[in-house]
């Protein structure tokens, strides 16, 4: 069973499904500790109902974002955290904690990555005219949403889709696909060659989707 620890700034809603798999036996991992940014953070409360033990780092108690990242790294260590889960962690991660955990730490992003890096995703993804959108589960690197990708689940994007609507259908999808990488990396079944990361002994489907659905030629 592979040991986690979770970092949050918000909600935490990422952290509830992660919880609710780990109880489900859906998912073979523990969480040790759940880090916020925030103090106010709501994640904080969902860990506490579930008797995980949580720790709130304030960034402005540090000079740097390594410093931040030495106290982050020296608090996973001590909980004997093997894979770091960033859910909604508002911070850029640095070297400091790339090289204390190589290849050890994941990110879930709300769009189909490359695609849409940063903040505000959803909205940006109805402003471009996107047909889909989704998630992603990466592997975090130096870059901004930019580490090898886990997996991706695909949800259309709809006419009248606000970014509150489709944030919605998108979080659906993370709640499920985080706990499954997580579960593929438990089970030490992914394999990483520079990019491109591919699951052992994996179903392959090959359905091709379309939105909207070309109903002339139905
Ligand atoms: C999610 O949309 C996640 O993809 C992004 O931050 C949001 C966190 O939501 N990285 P929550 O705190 O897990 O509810």
């Amino acid at each position: 069973m592979i040991k986690t620890g979770v970092l949050v700034s918000g909600s935490g809603s990422n952290l509830q499904a992660i919880i609710d798999a780990i109880e489900a036996k859906r998912l073979d991992a523990s969480i040790s500790v759940v880090i916020s940014s925030n103090p106010k953070a709501f994640a904080l409360e969902r860990a506490k109902k579930h008797g995980i033990p949580t720790e709130v780092i304030l960034k402005d108690s540090f000079p740097s974002r390594e410093d931040y990242d030495r106290e982050v790294v020296r608090i996973l260590k001590s909980y004997g955290v093997e894979l770091v889960v960033l859910a909604g962690f508002m911070r850029l991660i640095s070297k400091v904690m790339l090289e204390a955990f190589p290849m050890r730490i994941l990110n879930i992003h709300p769009s189909l990555l490359p695609s849409f890096p940063g903040l505000e995703v959803q909205k940006k993804a109805i402003e471009h005219g996107v047909k889909f959108s989704g998630c992603t589960v990466h592997f975090v690197d130096e870059g901004l949403d930019s580490g090898p990708i886990i997996i991706q689940a695909v949800v259309p994007v709809l006419d009248d889709d606000t970014a509150e609507s489709l944030s919605k259908r998108i979080l659906a999808e993370e709640h499920r696909i985080y706990s499954q990488a997580i579960q593929l990396i438990s089970e030490g079944r992914l394999e990483v060659r520079g990019r491109r990361v591919t699951v052992k002994n994996n179903k392959v489907e090959t359905g091709a989707m379309e939105n909207p659905k070309a109903a002339i030629f139905d």
